[in-house]
């Protein structure tokens, strides 16, 4: 119950940011998306110049799974991001064309209406200029984006431009647009963790006592914790809406081997090391984990946490003071769980598993 509690709390400053009257949701041919109610309002999260509409939709389903959208025509965003995976490709670091090696692992995708910084050092904060990115990114798709007009023209698009826009005209900043559209509506909200919130399940005893070690901040001696949902906030556990806005240095390398992250963007050396704590929704079926992909298994996750975390000049304060035994005794930094409870951690985390948005054909590839 505390962590029912705890994960609505961390949502409060989300629900309270909303003010649905500035927003006219008289959409003709709107898309229903209906996510619950815990998630906090979603209306005002949708840009008024691009609502989510059933061909907007349509369309940005048929882009998605477009590989006329890479240079060579072999892959598309669904190559990256497969449904089965979360929307991820099961690879350390991604492949794009001619077999090109990315830096980084392919993000999980789902409910991205409730996050605003993208990719693991934030390069973007709009969906739309995220989604063109992956088609000119040379690691990626490798296309100029006005080849890409040109292509999509040749494929004969321009009704599904028109019905989606109202005029034939194909242009970039509408392919954004309807990739923004479809991947807003990749909804994952039927876990068994929201099963159990909306109370239509119980939780076994080692996923119960796995989430509320996730969500407890360890007092050592009082209150046994995981530390978890410092960083992973609340049902959508997508960290954004925290006061370090979801990124954080959890302790992967040291100053001197770490990867730059935020730095990148920022070019502050407070922000080296920091990445974007990403969603763990459907967690269990998107290894390997991290930003480069270097645990292949959530029980190596556990382990980094309980006992493999490097010091650094920027390793997150959250991490530092979240110890089940008093700070200072022991030289290194550890959470000090026990193998039970590690297992426990795990368990909870494959209650975010999400079949019903694995499975959706909605989503599919419509080719
Ligand atoms: C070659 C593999 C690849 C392809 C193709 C690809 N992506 Fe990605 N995607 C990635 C990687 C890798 C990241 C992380 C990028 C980073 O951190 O710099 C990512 C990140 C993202 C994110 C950010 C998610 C978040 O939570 O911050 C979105 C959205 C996204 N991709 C959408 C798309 C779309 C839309 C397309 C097609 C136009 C696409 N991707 C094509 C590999 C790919
Ligand atoms: C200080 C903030 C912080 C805390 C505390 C924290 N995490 Fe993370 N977590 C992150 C960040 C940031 C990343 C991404 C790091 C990277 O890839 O460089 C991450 C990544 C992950 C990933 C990999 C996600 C993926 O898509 O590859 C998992 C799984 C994870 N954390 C689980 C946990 C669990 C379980 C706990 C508690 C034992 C925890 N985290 C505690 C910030 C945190």
């Amino acid at each position: 119950m505390k962590s029912r509690i705890l994960s609505l709390l961390s949502l409060f400053p989300l629900l309270i940011a909303c003010n649905p009257e500035e927003y006219s949701p008289v959409v003709k041919d709107g898309y229903e998306i209906n996510p619950p109610v815990y998630f906090g309002d979603y209306q005002e999260r949708i840009p008024n110049d691009n609502p989510i509409t059933k061909n907007g939709f349509a369309l940005g389903r048929k882009l998605f799974y477009e590989t006329a959208l890479s240079a060579d025509n072999s892959i598309s965003c669904g190559t990256c991001h497969q449904q089965e995976l979360a929307f991820t490709d099961g690879k350390a670091v991604s492949e794009g064309v001619e077999g090109k090696l990315g830096k980084v692992s392919a993000m999980s995708l789902s409910n991205l209406l409730w996050t605003e910084n993208f990719t693991w050092t934030g390069k973007f904060n709009r969906l739309t200029d995220q989604s063109l990115d992956p088609i000119k990114n040379p690691v990626e798709m490798h296309l100029p984006l006005e080849q890409a007009v040109e292509k999509l023209e040749e494929q004969g698009y321009a009704t599904d431009f028109q019905k989606a826009f109202g005029s034939y005209e194909i242009t970039v900043e509408r392919i954004g647009k309807a990739l923004a559209q479809f991947q807003r509506a990749l909804i994952s909200s039927d876990s068994r963790y929201d099963q159990y919130l909306r109370g239509e399940i119980q939780a076994s005893p080692a996923e119960l006592n796995g989430m509320n070690l996730f969500f407890t901040h360890p007092i050592p001696g009082q209150l046994r914790g995981a530390n978890c949902g410092d960083c992973h906030l609340g049902p959508l556990t997508s960290g954004d809406i925290d006061e370090f806005q979801g990124f954080h240095n959890n302790g992967l390398d040291t100053d001197e081997t770490m990867d730059s992250g935020l730095m990148s963007v920022t070019g502050k050396p407070e922000d080296k090391g920091r990445f974007k704590a990403p969603t763990l929704r459907n967690i269990a079926v998107t290894a390997p984990y991290m930003h480069d992909g270097r645990f292949k298994t959530l029980k190596e996750v556990m382990d980094h946490y309980n006992s493999g975390i490097k010091n650094s000049k920027t390793l997150d304060i959250l991490i530092i003071e979240g110890s089940n035994e008093p700070v200072g005794v022991h030289d290194e930094i550890r959470l000090h769980l026990t193998e039970k409870e590690k297992e426990d951690v795990i368990a909870f985390l494959h209650m975010l598993t999400d079949e019903s948005f694995l499975n959706n054909p909605k989503f599919s590839n419509p080719h």
